[in-house]
């Protein structure tokens, strides 16, 4: 997790509305684990591409995440977002009060399965597989073609990828699951996203 994300919007001019009034809210609710500027403009990209359909993520946090996804997406399209934390849920519900097209979640991450399947899913509280819990299964999450974002990895220099000197198992699982057509991104010196398309037929 990236515990300085917050405190880097400080540096950043132009941003979206949506992602100053997140940023705003993280800052006063003393939350630093947003997502990091880099890693929000790819959110905000992808979501672009997702005319008239669902996106969904796992933990909202104060909603800056959301927000990035929120300004991309074009007209049409639906965002739903789970936290369980309710200070962090009630922060980002004040942040997206006046976006219809926006829903909250309180709740587990497992609970986003009821607006399942995605166009777009971002894992970043939950589903990724990175502690003890199992990974979700794509298929029971995305709708054919979707996209499945993994965030917060350091960038790989060797392979197969380590994690504290082991073999990354939560990473390889992402990319070299049989159903995903999935690479790394390196996005800042420190930071790399797994970006996968889910290529077999529901
Ligand atoms: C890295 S932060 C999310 C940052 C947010 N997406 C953003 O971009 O600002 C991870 C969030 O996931 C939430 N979380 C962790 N485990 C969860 C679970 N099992 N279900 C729901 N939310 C969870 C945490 O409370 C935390 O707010």
């Amino acid at each position: 997790m990236t515990e300085n994300g917050t405190a880097e919007y400080a540096a950043e001019d132009g941003l979206p509305d949506l992602v100053r009034r997140a940023v705003a809210a993280a800052e006063r609710t003393g939350f630093g684990w947003s997502c990091r500027p880099a890693q929000g403009r790819l959110l905000e990209l992808l979501a672009g591409g997702v005319a008239g359909g669902a996106i969904g993520e796992t933990g909202t946090g104060c909603g800056v995440g959301l927000a990035w996804l929120a300004a991309g997406a074009p007209p049409g399209t639906t965002l739903v977002s789970v936290e369980r934390d309710p200070a962090r849920h009630a922060a980002a519900a004040a942040v997206f009060a006046d976006v219809p097209a926006v829903r909250l979640l309180l709740g587990d991450w497992t609970d986003l399965a009821v607006a399942a399947p995605f166009d777009l899913l971002v894992l970043d509280g939950g589903g990724q597989g990175k502690g003890a819990e199992p990974p979700l299964e794509p298929r029971d999450w995305l709708r054919p073609h979707g996209t499945l974002v993994i965030d917060d990895f350091t960038p790989m220099t060797s392979w197969p990828p380590t994690f504290e000197g082991e073999p990354d198992t939560a990473r390889l699982h992402w990319l070299r699951h049989p159903d995903l057509l999935a690479t790394e991104l390196r996005l800042a010196p420190g930071l790399a996203t797994v970006v996968a398309r889910y290529t077999a037929r529901r």
